[in-house]
C-alpha cells in the first residue's frame, strides 16, 4: 500500500532529488520559481507518497502567491517517480491536497501546466491572470475552491508578502 503524508523538513532533499529526476534540467529557471524564492511552502499541503518499502514515489508542494489584493495557492511542483507513473498517484496527491486546501479555507488555486491533465481536476484557463514572463498564457490554469473565487480577479501573479 502507498501512504500519503505531510512532507517534513527531513524529506526536503529527497523531494528535490525526485523533482530533478522528473523535470528537465534547469527547472529552477522557470518564472514560477521566482514566486517561490524566499517564501516558505505551505507546509500543511505539501504532501509526499511512499511505497511499502518507504521509497519516495511522488510529491506535491504549494506556495502562497498574490494577485492584486487577493491570495491564491500556487500548485506545484508535482511529480511521480517514472517507475510509478500511471498508477493514480498523481491523481491521489492532487485530490488529497486540494480537499485539505478547501478544508483549511483556501479559496483559489492556480498553476502552470498542461490543461488536458489538470482539467481532470477542474482546472480551467485563467484568462485575466498573468504569470511573470516567459509563460505560455494557455498554461495558466485555475480552480475555485469556493464558488466564484476567481470571478473578477485579474493581474500579474506576484510573490506572497504575508
Ligand atoms: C504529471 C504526473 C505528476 C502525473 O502523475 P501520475 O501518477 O502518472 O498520474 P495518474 O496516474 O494519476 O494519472 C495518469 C493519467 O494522466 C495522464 N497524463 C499524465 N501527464 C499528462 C499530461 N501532461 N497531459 C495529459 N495527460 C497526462 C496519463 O496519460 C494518464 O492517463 P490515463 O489515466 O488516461 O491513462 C507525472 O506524470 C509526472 O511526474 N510527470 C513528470 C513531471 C511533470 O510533468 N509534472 C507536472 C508539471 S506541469
Amino acid at each position: 500500500m502507498y501512504e500519503l503524508s505531510q512532507e517534513t523538513a527531513q524529506d526536503w532533499w529527497e523531494v528535490e532529488a525526485l523533482y530533478d529526476l522528473c523535470f528537465a534540467p534547469g527547472r529552477e529557471a522557470l518564472s514560477s520559481y521566482r514566486l517561490r524564492d524566499d517564501v516558505p511552502a505551505v507546509a500543511e499541503l505539501s504532501t509526499i507518497v511512499r511505497d511499502p518499502d518507504v521509497i519516495l514515489a511522488g510529491a506535491i508542494r504549494y506556495w502562497p502567491v498574490s494577485i492584486g489584493a487577493v491570495t491564491a495557492l500556487l500548485l506545484g511542483p508535482i511529480a511521480v517517480h517514472p517507475t510509478r507513473q500511471g498508477e493514480g498517484l498523481g491523481g491521489a496527491l492532487m485530490r488529497d491536497s486540494l480537499a485539505r486546501a478547501a478544508d483549511l479555507g483556501w479559496e483559489r488555486v492556480m498553476l502552470v501546466g498542461d490543461a488536458p491533465y489538470y482539467g481532470k481536476f477542474g482546472f480551467k484557463k485563467l484568462n485575466d491572470v498573468a504569470m511573470p514572463p516567459p509563460t505560455n498564457p494557455d498554461r495558466v490554469l485555475g480552480l475555485a475552491l469556493q464558488t466564484g473565487a476567481w470571478d473578477g480577479i485579474s493581474g500579474v501573479v506576484k510573490p506572497s508578502e504575508s
